[in-house]
């Protein structure tokens, strides 16, 4: 039997005709430039994420500077992130001009850690920016208060994070701005390249528009140097089709966890913690181990994919040899990073696909 990591056509069968009919219409009337779509979407999305205000954009990448750059940070501005976490986290505090301080991971939620984040801060910290990672939620509560006390910005990479909640409330709902991802395999995949950003207040909303679009504040005046970061108009009708569908999802990805976590009770794995103020979506269900090739090579010979989300840190990225940085000790996320394993985890699994899954785990540890 097969079990892939990830199931993109599955995902695109259910909305196949309405997604037909939603592109005949876009391209009839080709209001390809934030037409309809985008706008449709970007008002269902905001008030999903009960966010104040949403703007569609090009790419979760994106998503994450367009967040850092609506605040107009002094360059060389420093923001704290975690180094566990996809590498466009580090690209877009650069690429919009701030330094990164990378500060360790809480050994449970492997989310950033705001008891360590104090130590971090200098009289050029201007952001705190955690990582929901695999969907679960960082403890935001301890971030708002250091940014509240030092008067420093907070923004969500919620890029994982579609529908998880924060003490009930949606993540991208719960900071200063949130950036979110598209990418195809996220709980809520485009099939091209999609992000969104979300503010809490108007002016940075306004910001980010400006950013998103050249600065473009009339039709012929430019008011600052942006980018084009807009929202595909085809990708938005795929985004709006699915939404629907993300809460059903998620909640199918925690059934799936659920059978996962007992299944693997008594075995020398680390499961997935979930703190009480959480309600994660299960974007990755990842195991720690410390046979973890041993376990690849098995899955692989069982059918079974299998993914590293991350292997190598941030701060241990050649890419970062000659880009200014600073990395607190690490030692939670060195040691998450050489154990962890994603299991395959998405609401298109069959029931025999996921008892697959956990009888090739469950024989691995038996020999
Ligand atoms: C935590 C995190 N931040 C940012 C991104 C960047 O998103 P995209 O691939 O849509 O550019 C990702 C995508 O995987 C991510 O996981």
């Amino acid at each position: 039997m097969k079990v892939p990591l990830v199931d993109l056509r599955a995902t695109y069968l259910p909305i196949k005709d309405h997604l037909r009919d939603a592109f005949d219409a876009a391209f009839e009337k080709m209001g390809l430039f934030l037409g309809e779509n985008v706008q449709a979407f970007e008002q269902a999305f905001t008030e999903y994420c009960r966010a104040n205000h949403g703007l569609g954009c090009s790419s979760g990448t994106d998503a994450v500077t367009l967040a850092i750059k609506a605040f107009d940070f002094e360059p060389g501005s420093e923001i704290i992130v975690p180094a566990h976490t996809f590498f466009a986290t580090i690209e877009s505090v650069i690429h919009a001009g701030c330094t990164p301080v990378m500060v360790d991971i809480d050994s449970k939620t492997y989310c950033l850690d705001p008891d360590r984040v104090e130590v971090a801060i200098t009289d050029k910290t201007v952001a705190i920016m955690p990582v929901h990672i695999y969907g679960h939620p960082a403890d935001m509560d301890g971030f708002m208060r250091i940014a509240n006390e030092r008067r420093l910005k907070v923004i969500e990479d919620a890029a994982q994070a579609h529908g998880a909640k924060y003490k009930g409330r949606p993540c991208g709902s719960l900071a200063d701005a949130a950036a979110f991802s598209f990418y195809f395999t996220k709980n809520l995949g485009a099939f091209g390249e999609a992000g969104f950003v979300t503010a809490a207040t108007e002016s940075t909303f306004e910001r980010m528009k400006l950013y998103r679009h050249h600065g473009h504040a009339s039709k012929f005046e430019h008011v600052l140097v942006g980018y084009n970061l807009r929202l595909d108009e085809l990708q938005a009708a795929v985004l709006h089709a699915k939404l629907p569908g993300l809460d059903a999802n998620n909640a199918k990805r925690r059934e799936i966890a659920k059978r996962y976590d007992d299944a693997f009770a008594g075995l020398d794995v680390v499961t997935p913690f979930v703190a009480d103020y959480a309600e994660p979506n299960y974007h990755c269900y990842v195991i720690l181990t410390d046979r973890r090739d041993e376990l690849v090579n098995h899955l692989t010979e069982s059918g079974v994919g299998t993914g590293i989300h991350y292997k190598v840190p941030a701060h241990l990225q050649p890419a970062m040899r000659t880009v200014p940085h600073r990395a607190m000790p690490l030692e939670h996320t060195e040691s998450v990073c050489n154990r962890c394993l994603t299991l395959p985890c998405y609401p298109e699994l069959k029931d025999d696909q996921i008892t697959h899954v956990i009888e090739s785990i469950q024989r691995f540890f038996a020999s």
